[in-house]
């Protein structure tokens, strides 16, 4: 069975698809950190991120694994070093590039070809999965979004104003909404799940609720 959870940055879907994925036994995966993998990859090969060329072989050379908490990137662990700020900001070279969606679109695939799986990102319900059994749209309002990226950072011991947050938060939303390929859509059969006022177990019951009644399980 293959659960697709899109939806925009700060909603909570990494953590709430991982304990998903938990509850049920399924696999998870999180693709954006496939996107955020081949800009490191780049950073690191000290490759000019604007050459869409050099960035695509960039991604079809990389080997990506991943056992659900922990992110390898060419047989190293990279689950911290994909998520700093320079990495975030130069996202849009990866995620701009039609080839590199490809590439990636065609890893996801394969990744859930055999294996019950719990996938996160933007068109993992669009374009990666449009047969998926279970389609999630999960949001939150900006404020609350931008609230939970404050406190996240409060607690790594960073103190950034909301207004900064809500900014950044914006300008990410927009490109990925306007993204022509891959953008941040709803499919039209996904189920949308507002998370403000909800703390996150209440979310992942909520989920599995909606997965189990999809699966046809009894009780669900
Ligand atoms: O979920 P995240 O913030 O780690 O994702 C990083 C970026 O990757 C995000 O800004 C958009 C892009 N992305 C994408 O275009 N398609 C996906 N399926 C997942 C992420």
């Amino acid at each position: 069975m293959i659960v697709t959870i899109d939806g925009p940055a700060g909603a909570g879907k990494s953590s709430v698809a991982r304990q998903l994925a938990n509850v049920l036994g399924f696999q998870f995966l999180d693709t954006g950190a496939m996107y955020r993998c081949v800009v490191l990859a780049a950073l690191d090969a000290g490759i000019d991120l604007t050459d869409q060329v050099a960035m695509a072989d960039i991604a079809s050379e990389m080997k990506f694994s991943t056992d659900g908490d922990q992110i390898s990137l060419n047989g190293q662990d990279v689950t911290a070093a994909i998520r700093t700020q320079e990495v975030t900001t130069s996202i849009h070279y990866a995620a701009d590039n039609p080839q590199i969606r490809n590439i990636l679109v065609r890893l996801q695939q394969d990744f859930a070809s055999d294996v019950d799986v719990v996938t996160e990102g933007r068109d993992q319900g669009t374009v990666a999965f449009p047969n998926a059994e279970c389609k999630i749209f999960l949001t939150a309002s900006p404020v609350e979004r931008a609230r939970r990226r404050q406190e996240q950072l409060r607690q790594q011991g960073e103190q950034v104003e909301l207004e900064v947050i809500l900014q950044s938060q914006q300008t990410r939303d927009e490109q990925d909404e306007a993204r022509e390929l891959g953008g941040l859509h709803a499919a039209v059969d996904a189920v949308h799940v507002v998370t403000d006022g909800m703390k996150q177990f209440e979310v992942v019951e909520h989920l599995e609720r909606l997965v189990r009644i999809r699966n046809g399980d009894a009780d669900g």
